[in-house]
């Protein structure tokens, strides 16, 4: 049996004596200072119409975020400096935006070009920070300094349609990504929706240990490559991008697949971390359909849309689940079924879990892999040297899975 590829750790350094850091998003903290060095996904494109003002909080701040009159999205602070105000309750005008209290008017870089009551502007200016758009979703960077390069990630390289997706997931965000490291998860988490493998009963264990088994973690100058023979001997490539995000092959996340075609999607889930105890997942996906096929995909889905409106939120299920009101057999018909599933188990570890006293088997190999890049990345910014230049590239690497 082969086992994990173990080789992308600094041996002196103990993932345990960073476990205190591997949640921490707040300004100034080791784990914050080192997600502050990336872009993050804050909101689906589609969330923020032209002419809109929304707040966004991301690593325990608080920013708004506004897309101009024009289409272009910007990202500036909180509060207007006059006397504090959410600038996100104000007017969006042309790339401006103007407090909804006083009236004070701030350009895109920053600028105050307007006091009413005042006159001239007072030199004042507004942080602001980059935002752009990839993949049907809005990415900022707040780190200061130049950003690292943008898109992050290569796109996808078939024609078809993205289809986004986002929810708040009330835990930290490093023990939602550690499940994407977590194979084995899916038989038992996934058992009652019976996706990711052959349905409850003879068969589907041993369809999940001989994924484990055949499992091979990587590490490239772009991110961790996970490698995997499934059914048939075919090769399933998945890359693991930290901070928080891959890049993988799965079926869609909601019933839709029941009625359209195909059940498997390139996809990118990403945990943004809002703050300490909660984040929010999002998900773009390709769905390779075009013309006509497109057409019928985009009724599918907004019949799907309708069906999830009228239901209760996977969150108001997941917790209810924890409270023991409902099991999961009683949700079997709810269309997230899949969220539900793992939300119930990401949130079921507690607000941030405690890593100190787990068990760890050899299925752990994963998030064990994961730990220890993440334990050597603080270290090193700990000890005051450069973490990791991971790498853009501006296409798949040989090997992943793909439609193409
Ligand atoms: S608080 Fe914003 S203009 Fe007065
Ligand atoms: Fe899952």
């Amino acid at each position: 049996m082969s086992t994990a590829t173990i080789e992308s750790h600094d041996a002196t350094v103990q993932p345990e004596d960073y476990f205190d850091h591997f949640w921490e998003t707040k300004p100034g903290t080791l784990g914050g200072r080192y997600l502050r060095q990336f872009w993050h996904p804050v909101m689906r494109s589609v969330d923020l119409p032209a002419g809109r003002a929304k707040p966004v909080r991301l690593m325990s701040e608080d920013y708004t975020l506004y897309r101009g009159d024009g289409g272009k999205v910007h990202l500036t602070v909180h509060r207007c400096p006059h006397r504090k105000v959410q600038l996100s309750v104000g007017y969006v005008e042309g790339d401006s935006i103007r407090c909804m209290y006083h009236g004070w008017k701030f350009g895109a870089d920053g600028r105050c070009t307007e006091r009413p009551a005042e006159g001239g502007t007072g030199s004042i200016a507004i942080e602001t920070y980059p935002a752009e758009e990839y993949l049907g979703l809005i990415y900022v960077y707040v780190g200061g300094g130049a950003p690292p390069a943008f898109p992050p990630y290569p796109g996808f390289f078939v024609d078809g349609v993205v289809e986004t997706y986002s929810a708040h997931f009330p835990c930290n965000y490093v023990q939602s990504y550690e499940n994407d490291w977590d194979l084995y998860h899916a038989n038992f988490t996934h058992r009652t929706g019976e996706i990711h493998g052959p349905a409850a009963g003879p068969g589907r264990t041993d369809f999940f240990m001989g994924m484990f088994k055949s499992t091979q973690f990587a590490e490239t100058d772009y991110g961790i490559v996970r490698t995997m023979t499934v059914l048939g001997g075919m090769t399933n490539a998945a890359i693991l991008l930290l901070p928080t995000t891959v890049r993988l092959l799965i079926p869609t996340f909601n019933e839709q697949s029941r009625h359209t075609g195909p059940s498997l999607r390139e996809t990118y889930l990403i945990h943004t971390p809002i703050d300490d105890e909660n984040h929010t997942a999002f998900l773009t996906q390709l769905v390779p359909v075009t013309g006509a096929a497109a057409q019928a995909y985009h009724a599918e889905y907004q019949r799907v849309q309708e069906i999830r409106k009228s239901r209760p939120s996977t969150l108001a299920m997941a917790e209810k689940g924890l409270a023991g009101e409902m099991s999961v057999a009683d949700m079997k018909d709810h269309p997230m079924l899949v969220e539900i599933e793992d939300m119930l188990t990401q949130l079921g570890q507690g607000r941030i879990v405690e890593r100190r006293g787990e068990k760890l088997g050899r299925t752990d190999n994963g998030v064990v892999f994961y730990r220890r890049v993440l334990a050597r990345e603080l270290h090193a910014l700990a000890q005051g040297r450069p973490t990791k230049p991971w790498v853009y590239m501006n296409k798949v690497p040989e090997g992943t899975t793909t439609f193409s």
